[in-house]
């Protein structure tokens, strides 16, 4: 337990303690058009308070094309920096450190968003089609990562963090499911890697040195070991970190997790990664006692654990276990109730 709360570096940014708040969308939160609200402030400032060493603020649209909704926070243009660097200012004030997670949904936007979804291949599988991007569309792209990257940076955060889970457009063209390209975005690992490798290219020559730039990626991303792949390349990329969680789809990992290992098989996939790279690797999914996360310290299988619903149902999660005192418990709605709205948490209301 004493190592959950000894300080940890990112390269050269020291996090007070090994508890991460994952990036977690606020649906209704948000201003029209994805501008920064009193209540996106007040939600961070809350979470800051509460103890959390790094707080990774929720998936923020480069691109208004590619959202997922009209109330996701953007960061697209310029004007979106005074209202994002509140937030970053009030986790500052409380001890955090913030990162912004950078997002493009590619096939997963809603066509009442765009009509004209893009992903790395055409796609048409159920109620979801898009049509393969061209390659100045990716170039395109790229760019609305970098420049997201410079204003984040120009807003006071200490790093980025590019969404490449979760089925969004960077497993799109990670996952050999839906990218079916025989250009140099196709194909071979590299070649799927590209576009993010020329986003951290491009986002490191125009950041400060001391800027933090990180990937999510799934530990499934078509299995173990081409995750375990995929985490060794982006680590030569110059990626300061990884957080591990689910790639382009849930398929659970082959490999058997230890009948004593605490955790599920996203964490284990973490630590599995963990041990091949030696940039910090933060593990998250289900971790809810102070139990297993001081396992996963304790015994160095991650650098830092990321505490999602947990830290929704009780702000003060990190002070509580801290302290030694009881948490308010995740009741684990399925749905989670903040996927329609924070308000309607039974924690929170
Ligand atoms: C309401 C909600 C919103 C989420 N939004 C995001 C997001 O913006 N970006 C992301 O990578 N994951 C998102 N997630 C996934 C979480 O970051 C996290 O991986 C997941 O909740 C598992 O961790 P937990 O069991 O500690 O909650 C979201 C999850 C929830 C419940």
């Amino acid at each position: 337990m004493d190592l959950l709360f000894k300080p940890q570096k990112i390269k050269k940014l020291e996090i007070k303690n090994r508890i991460v708040l994952p990036p977690m969308v606020c649906f209704g939160f948000a201003e029209d058009n994805g501008f920064v609200s009193e209540k996106n402030i007040s939600h961070y400032e809350s979470i800051a308070k509460g103890g959390t060493g790094l707080v990774i603020v929720e998936a923020t649209s480069v691109n208004k094309q590619g959202r997922l909704s009209t109330d996701q926070l953007g960061i697209w243009s310029d004007d979106y920096i005074e209202g994002l660097s509140k937030i970053a200012d009030i986790c500052h004030k409380y001890g955090s450190k913030v990162f912004i997670q950078l997002h493009h949904a590619g096939l997963k936007t809603p066509k009442h968003i765009n009509e004209d979804t893009i992903t790395s291949s055409d796609y048409n599988r159920g109620d979801i089609s898009a049509r393969a991007m061209i390659i100045d569309e990716i170039h395109s792209i790229e760019k609305d990562f970098i420049n997201a990257a410079i204003r984040a940076e120009k807003a006071g955060f200490d790093g980025v963090e590019i969404h490449g889970a979760h089925s969004y457009l960077m497993t799109q063209f990670f996952s050999t499911e839906v990218n079916k390209r025989e250009d140099e975005y196709g194909g071979n690992l590299d070649n799927r890697l590209r576009i993010v490798e020329e986003i951290v290219k491009g986002v490191k020559e125009n950041v400060n040195n001391d800027f933090i730039v990180g990937i999510r990626v799934g530990c499934n991303e078509n299995s173990l070991k081409t995750s375990i792949d995929m985490a060794k390349k982006l680590e030569d990329m110059g990626m300061d970190y990884l957080h591990i969680s689910t790639g382009f789809d849930n398929t659970p990992i082959e490999e058997k997790v230890p009948e004593e290992f605490p955790c599920n098989w996203i964490v284990y996939g973490a630590t599995k990664i963990k041990e091949e790279v030696t940039i910090p690797v933060i593990a998250v999914n289900l971790i809810k006692s102070v139990e297993k996360a001081s396992y996963l310290i304790d015994n160095n299988l991650a650098d830092f654990v990321a505490i999602g619903r947990a830290q929704l149902a009780d702000y003060n999660f990190t002070n509580r276990i801290k302290e030694g005192r009881e948490i308010v418990k995740c009741l684990g709605c399925k749905p989670c109730r903040w996927f329609t709205s924070g308000d309607s948490c039974p924690r929170i209301s």
